[in-house]
């Protein structure tokens, strides 16, 4: 793994978002893993200036979303299809048929996930962004007793329901969702995670230097040939 440890989020969003600006102008029709919460955000953030700019565009860029909730509305502004939409595919011009998320309303769900895996293998991820939970988690692959393979549904845990209910005011937080699998986030050729602050410091420690263990699911990335961390210093106060 290369470690970066950096001053604050936006030295990161800075960084991160000039390494896909890079990858997408060096590959303009780009396969990218896209990531949800607060840590992509000043990431997205830059990519939409660049293509502002003219220094980027994302008309031949496919992208897929890690994960959703289940039984949200896909309008609903707390859906991850939303936030998507507003922290950076609708500030450029990227094609909707291009962007990818799983269904968490598929009436199949079994279905819905064994399709999006099908379309991962097709599609070849090239570089994944990736976050990381307060308890190790990556998408939302929670900590379990073995590591995920393909998509599927999970039951939120209370460490990810306390970290992500802050964002819904009106209606309580969905309990489930629909995540890809660790064994489909470990086939991109190359995977981007982003942590910051405090609260962060022992997963990241964990994910680091721990066992390799479904306990922390982001520990698998050890075994990745191709993986980049991104963290401030309180992220990085316990390695
Ligand atoms: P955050 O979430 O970026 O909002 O901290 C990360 C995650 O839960 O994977």
């Amino acid at each position: 793994m290369n470690i970066y440890i950096m001053e604050n989020a936006q030295e990161i969003g800075k960084a991160v978002g000039k390494l896909f600006v890079d990858a997408i102008n060096k590959k303009p029709d780009i396969t990218l893993g896209l990531a949800t919460g607060a840590s992509p955000i000043p990431t997205y953030k830059y990519i939409a200036e660049e293509y502002k700019k003219g220094n980027v565009s994302l008309k031949d860029v496919k992208t897929y979303n890690l994960d959703e909730y289940v039984n949200l509305p896909k309008e609903d502004k707390n859906s991850y299809y939303s936030f998507m939409h507003a922290e950076l595919f609708d500030h450029t011009d990227i094609k909707e048929e291009n962007v990818h998320f799983l269904n968490g309303n598929a009436e199949n769900i079994e279905a819905e996930c064994e399709n999006y895996d099908d379309m991962l293998d097709e599609a070849k991820v090239d570089i994944q962004l990736l976050g990381i939970g307060r308890n190790g988690h990556i998408g939302f692959n929670e900590p379990s007793i073995r590591f995920s393979k393909g998509s599927f549904k999970v039951k939120l845990t209370q460490s990810t329901i306390s970290a992500n209910s802050k964002y819904f005011d009106e209606n309580p937080m969905p309990t489930h969702a629909l995540t890809m699998g660790v064994g489909s986030i470990m086939k991109a050729q190359k995977i981007v995670l982003i942590a910051t602050g405090i609260d962060k410091a022992d997963a990241i420690s964990a994910m680091i230097s721990g066992d390799v263990t479904p306990v922390c699911p982001a520990s698998i990335l050890q075994f990745h040939h191709d993986v980049d961390v991104y963290i401030d210093k309180a992220a990085a106060s316990l390695l």
